[in-house]
């Protein structure tokens, strides 16, 4: 404990102890505060990172909380991703922040660590970090953004950018407008106030226990956001003071459970599979796509909020945020797991009653959905799965064969898209290969635009399928993490224009309707991404598929499925 922990493994610890005290001295702490229990707090404010402006604020009251407690805070820096700011995509960046994270966390004396994180990949990458070092670590939220609004309508980044986008492609909304909405969609600091990856991801920590009650969900600018922060600091300290627990007590088959039922009940991002899967499998525990979509079929979708529903981040924590949730749904979850604002999540539940608000929170007799937001589908075009968030999809496209119209990669069909030549009409299938993560680190590029001739004549949706990922902020029938991928060769990369493909939701399927003989004639299409430098070189050796969470192979723990009993 305090300044001591985690003396050097070399040489003479004692005098390194007394190396250690004199260089923390020369920064004015005294004995006495050198000798306290030490809290580290990940610095990841940024001028890159929009979401994060106010970290620098409840950084400052983590450490208040810290201090009441009686430990040290202390505040160091580590990656910050900002999704908007990142190339080639902030996908290809969450296993650099994971790992530079988990090992400044291990090479540094603190006993505890409270994470703040926000944007999309960030919660990511702190929580499968924290997994690895198993240290007792609190994850903090900063919490979603305000609305804006637009000629009387409230607006939210980014469902409301697309919608906005799309109205200006098909050319119903003028340059002029678009730009006085741009002021508008982001009009405060925070995460995205949709249902995007960043508000999931958000209320899964929560759910899982490693973020207190309520920070899933309280506005980043609320003053119950900096209470919040308090409360990490001094359950940070107590974990401290007492050592431990850490991580891996709150991360169970039972609370991995619970946050896909989450997923499911939130209508959440596709792209937080992904995510829950690496953090999960961090922990050695398997998350099973075939389980999910059992749960998907028992787990109603209860809470609106866009881009599945109506409301934003802020009515959805008024009406009582994940503990609603978890109330509503309390038959189905196990409520007794634990959390780190101390007890199970049973003991959180009970809160003020005039939070219920039903329009945003559904009971569970008057769902927004009866079904889960999302499902896994398979077949010969997707042998280890892909997902379609069904909830945010046209069910008119539910069960249909199309032609391919193939692009090849995302740079080709930027290329080809809106050409006045392309051979497409509203019954095809969009097909997009070498999207995946180790053809170009899985960006958010399976949202493929509609043709522009197209949309002019009104099509809204298509079928649309790739290895990409989606914002969780979009919305379509849109398959994506189709895997294997194409750049290793997966049957993504055999498809050809014109082929047929069936899709059936009701079966789970996907299917590509060609025969063996024909396909061993193919040559695969594959692209892999170039990226220059040692961790270029890392990423492509180490990186591995959707359902396996697109970790580096070398970060699991082992031992996987067994140690999953049930939910293998
Ligand atoms: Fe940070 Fe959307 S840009 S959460
Ligand atoms: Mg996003």
């Amino acid at each position: 404990m305090g300044i001591d922990n985690g003396l050097t493994d070399y040489g003479d610890p004692e005098f390194a102890s007394y190396l250690r005290g004199a260089f923390a001295s020369s920064m004015g702490f005294s004995e006495e505060a050198l000798s306290r229990p030490i809290v580290g707090i990940t610095w990841t404010a940024s001028d890159f990172n929009n979401c994060h402006r106010l970290a620098p604020e409840l950084i400052e009251a983590v450490k208040r909380g810290v201090l009441m407690e009686g430990a040290l805070p202390m505040v160091f820096p580590t990656l910050s991703l900002g999704e908007g700011f990142l190339n080639p995509t902030s996908m290809y960046f969450r296993n650099l922040m994971a790992m530079e994270t988990e090992e400044i966390v291990r090479g540094q004396p603190m006993d505890a660590v409270v994470m703040v994180g926000g944007c999309d990949k960030t919660i990511p990458a702190q929580a499968m970090a924290a997994l690895s070092v198993d240290r007792p670590t609190v994850i903090l939220p900063v919490g979603p953004m305000m609305t804006g609004s637009f000629e009387g309508e409230r607006l939210g980044a980014c469902t409301d950018c697309r919608r906005y986008w799309g109205q200006y492609r098909a050319g119903t909304m003028t340059r002029e407008r678009l730009v006085g909405v741009k002021q508008r969609l982001a009009s405060t600091a925070g995460t995205c106030p949709v249902m995007g990856t960043a508000s999931t991801m958000a209320s899964l920590v929560e759910t899982l226990g490693l973020a207190l009650p309520g920070a899933g969900t309280v506005p980043a600018v609320a003053a119950d956001r900096l209470r919040i922060a308090e409360e990490s600091g001094r359950r940070a300290a107590q974990f401290a003071r007492d050592g431990g627990p850490g991580p891996r007590t709150f991360v169970t088959p039972e609370s991995v459970e619970n946050a896909l039922r989450m997923l499911l009940a939130i209508s959440g991002s596709t792209n937080a599979l992904v995510h829950l899967t690496a953090i999960a499998r961090r922990a050695g525990i398997a998350v099973d796509p075939h389980r999910f979509n059992e749960l998907s079929e028992e787990t109603p979708v209860i809470v609106s909020l866009k881009p599945t529903g109506d409301g934003y981040m802020e009515d959805f924590h008024r009406a009582g945020g994940v503990r609603a949730v978890l109330r509503e749904l309390a038959d189905d979850f196990d409520l007794d797991t634990p959390t780190v604002g101390g007890g199970t999540l049973r003991d959180h539940i009970d809160f003020d009653e005039g939070w219920r608000d039903h329009r945003v929170v559904r009971p569970r007799t008057d769902p927004v959905n009866p079904v889960g937001g999302l499902v896994s589908l398979f077949g010969s075009l997707a042998p280890t799965g892909a997902i379609l968030k069904r909830a945010a999809a046209t069910p008119e496209l539910f069960e249909r064969t199309g032609r391919a119209v193939v692009f090849t990669s995302p740079a080709d069909l930027a290329e080809r898209i809106d050409d006045p030549a392309l051979d497409v009409t509203e019954d095809d299938f969009l097909v997009m290969q070498n999207a995946g993560p180790l053809g170009a680190g899985m960006p958010e590029a399976g949202y493929l635009p509609i043709p522009k001739k197209l949309l002019e004549r009104g099509v809204t949706d298509m079928v649309r399928l790739s290895d990409a990922r989606m914002s969780g902020t979009a919305y379509g029938t849109v398959i994506l993490h189709i895997s294997p991928e194409s750049a290793v060769g997966g049957p993504l990369s055999l498809v050809r224009n014109g082929d047929l493909i069936r899709l059936s939701v009701s079966e789970r399927r996907l299917d590509l309707l060609v025969d063996d003989v024909e396909l061993a004639k193919r040559t695969p299409e594959i692209h892999v991404m170039d990226q220059q430098g040692a961790y270029g070189a890392l990423y492509r050796q180490e990186i591995m598929q959707a359902p396996d969470g697109c970790d580096f192979r070398s970060a699991v723990r082992e031992p996987l499925p067994q140690e999953a009993g049930s939910h293998s």
